[in-house]
Parts: structure tokens; C-alpha cells; sequence
């Protein structure tokens, strides 16, 4: 089956006479579970839901690929999911290397708590694939391709390869492009971190996380640190991430296509300083993306000259709604270096390309580029 078609049919219900196509969320916290618990397929909340079984059963579809099965877990956040894979895998002593570039709250956790515990980072940048250099006894090797919101790009397969022989563990932050966009597990890495905030759920009201991965002792030790540290996903989140990934690959396809038309119009213009989208056969890291991607996402930065200008332009836009966050139907744009963190020009814009009717976005910003000029 094509992705499409495995994508919707993955988020039905067992299909029986008089059941409903969707079963509706499980609210539970304790089951019934008489006598010896062993064989209880669900006992307490805290470490499995049958709605959570549900989305775990469709995202570890998603992630999987030629000659394997996936094996996706759940969790309450992004970043929770992040956790998971440091938490479980990270030892004192242990070598982690990260990108430099990468999103920036997971720099953050690595380097105010991690590292206190006595974990060593090594750091360098996601594009040249700079990382190679630094594996020499490391634990783990943390990718993030595209990187967020740079928009670098690294070999995903080359690294893999490199991290393995030189005896680490390959995480990929694949949030920007998604499963459907970009199969880590395929291209050889360990773990497939997300946050399901952003497009692989879509509609902006929803926060989440997974990690997929393909050995079962890697995952055992992920669902065990869910478990003691109650990263749990609430039913009713997971039931709407279910709902909503079933539109996935139309709202995906839309939003690339949207934010390839959208970063090619914004090479035309004299406003803008330098377009960063990896669909654009001069950004640096096209012909990586071009061969591990299947999408090259709907997430796209540009710099204007200054701060006065993103702000100039964001404030005349009449579509573009200034908010954080990525990957929904709306297109939303900020001028990120408001929030500090990351080394950015401050009149660096990223943008989420949504899935309106892209005439209408670029005459907006052909509109709220007139008055930047
Ligand atoms: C690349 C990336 N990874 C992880 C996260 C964390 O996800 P969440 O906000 O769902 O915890 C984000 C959030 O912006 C992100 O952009």
C-alpha cells in the first residue's frame, strides 16, 4: 500500500459489525485487574492506555520502512519524548554529541542538567556534517536534519554508519519533516524522536511526542523511563493526534508544496538577504535533503535586513499569523531572535507554510514586502 492509503486505514478501530469506525478515547486510571497481574494488558494509566495502544499502532506504521517494523511509544510532549531517549540511554561519564544548532530546549536540558550529572557534551554544527569528527567513544549521537530553525542539513546515513563503527547510539530529532517527510530508522539511526505538536498533528491545539525505534530492548528501557517518570500522554490528546494524522499526508503535501512556492517567490525579491529552505536547489545541504527526504518540509527561514524590518513586515502581513510553533494548517510566521537562544540575525523570519491557497500567501507577502522596501 502507498503511504496514504496505509496512513488512513492505520487509524481505524478493529473493523467488527455495529462498532463504530473510531473508538472514542479510554479515560482510565486504575482497570480492573483481579488476582496476579501478569497477562493484564492494561493495569494503571501511568504506563499504557488502549487509546495510546491505538496511536502507537499507526505512528509505528509510519516509521516503518523496507525490511523492518517500527516500534513507536508515545508521550505528553515533545520534549518529553527528548527526555526519554537522553534519560534511558545516558550514563555519568557518558560522551553525547549534539548538534550546536540544534532546538535550542533540548540544547538547554543537556546543558543545565545532563551535563551537571556528569554526561559530556561535544557540540558541533548541523551543516558539513561536523559531528563525524567528535564520535570517538560517545554514547550518543543526536541529529536534527533540517535543524530547527536554520534549515541546515546533515547526512543522516553517513553519520549513522560512523556513530555505529565508532560504537554510538543515533537519535534523530525528525520534528520538522516528519515520518512521511524523512524515515530515520531507514536511514539507519536508532531512535526517531518528534514532536507531534507540530505537523504530524496539524491543527495547532494539540502538545505530544514520540519515539519510534526498531530493537526491542532499546524500546523496553524508553517505555520504562515513561513509566517512572510519567510522561504520559492524556487520552483525549491521543485520540485527537490519532484523528488528526489521518490527514497527514494531504496536509503535508500541501504545506511542501506551499513552502517550496513560497521560499522560491522569496528569491525574487531585493527585501530579502538569503532564503533557507532545503528545496531550493542552491541551499547547501539540497542534494542530502534531496536524497533522504521524501518531502523537504513546510517549514521555511528567511532573513530581512534588520529587526525593524521582520517587524515591519510581520505587522503589515494580513495572513501570516505571528505565532511560534510549526507544522499547521494556518501559516504562521515570527521573527525568531525575539526569543534569544539560538544565533540569529535579528531580522531572521521563520515560517510555517500551512495549507491555504499559496496565490493568496504570496501575494500577502509580495504586500507586507512593498512595505519593508
Ligand atoms: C525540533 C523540535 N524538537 C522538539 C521540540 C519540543 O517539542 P514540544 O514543544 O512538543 O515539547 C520542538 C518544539 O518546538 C522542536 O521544534
Amino acid at each position: 500500500m502507498r503511504d496514504a492509503t496505509k496512513i488512513i486505514r492505520s487509524t481505524l478501530t478493529r473493523s467488527a459489525p455495529g462498532e463504530p469506525l473510531h473508538s472514542g478515547p479510554v479515560f482510565a486510571a486504575p482497570y480492573h485487574t483481579p488476582g496476579d497481574p501478569t497477562g493484564t494488558p492494561y493495569t494503571y494509566a501511568r504506563s499504557h492506555n488502549p487509546t495510546w495502544t491505538s496511536l502507537e499502532k499507526a505512528i509505528g506504521q509510519m516509521e516503518s520502512g523496507e525490511g523492518y517494523r517500527a516500534s513507536a511509544l508515545v508521550f505528553a510532549s515533545g520534549m518529553a519524548a527528548c527526555s526519554a531517549v537522553f534519560g534511558a540511554v545516558l550514563r555519568p561519564g557518558d560522551v553525547v554529541v549534539l548538534p550546536s544548532n540544534a532546538y535550542y530546549t533540548a540544547r538547554v536540558l543537556m546543558q543545565e542538567y545532563f551535563t551537571k550529572m556528569g554526561v559530556v557534551l561535544r557540540m558541533a554544527p548541523t551543516a558539513g556534517n561536523a559531528q563525524v569528527e567528535l564520535l570517538e567513544g560517545a554514547r550518543l549521537l543526536w541529529l536534527e536534519s533540517p535543524s530547527n530553525p536554520g534549515m541546515e542539513i546533515c547526512d543522516i546515513a553517513m553519520l549513522s554508519e560512523a556513530a555505529h563503527r565508532a560504537g554510538a547510539l543515533v537519535a534523530v530529532d525528525n520534528t520538522t519533516p516528519t515520518p512521511l517527510g524523512q524515515l530515520p530508522l531507514a536511514l539507519g539511526a536508532d531512535f526517531s524522536v518528534a514532536s507531534d505538536t507540530k505537523a504530524m498533528t496539524g491543527h495547532s491545539d494539540l502538545l505530544l511526542g514520540h519515539v519510534a525505534v526498531r530493537d526491542l530492548e532499546l524500546r523496553a528501557q524508553i517505555d520504562q523511563w515513561r513509566t517512572l517518570t510519567g510522561a504520559a500522554l492524556g487520552p483525549m490528546e491521543a485520540w485527537l493526534a490519532l484523528r488528526s494524522i489521518a490527514t497527514l499526508p494531504l496536509r503535508l503535501e500541501r504545506s511542501c508544496e506551499n513552502a517550496q512556492r513560497i521560499a522560491e517567490f522569496l528569491t525574487t525579491r531585493n527585501e530579502i538577504v538569503s532564503v533557507l529552505y532545503p528545496g531550493l536547489p542552491n541551499h547547501p545541504g539540497h542534494d542530502i535533503a534531496k536524497k533522504q527526504m521524501r518531502y523537504f518540509g513546510p517549514v521555511l527561514s528567511f532573513i530581512l535586513r534588520d529587526k525593524s524590518a521582520a517587524e515591519t513586515f510581520l505587522a503589515n502581513s494580513k495572513l501570516l499569523t505571528d505565532a511560534t510553533s510549526f507544522g499547521g494548517v494556518t501559516t504562521t510566521a515570527e521573527r525568531r531572535a525575539r526569543w534569544g537562544g539560538d544565533v540569529i540575525a535579528e531580522g531572521f523570519i521563520r515560517m510555517s507554510a500551512g495549507c491555504e491557497a499559496v496565490e493568496d500567501l504570496i501575494e500577502d507577502i509580495a504586500q507586507a514586502l512593498d512595505a519593508v522596501r
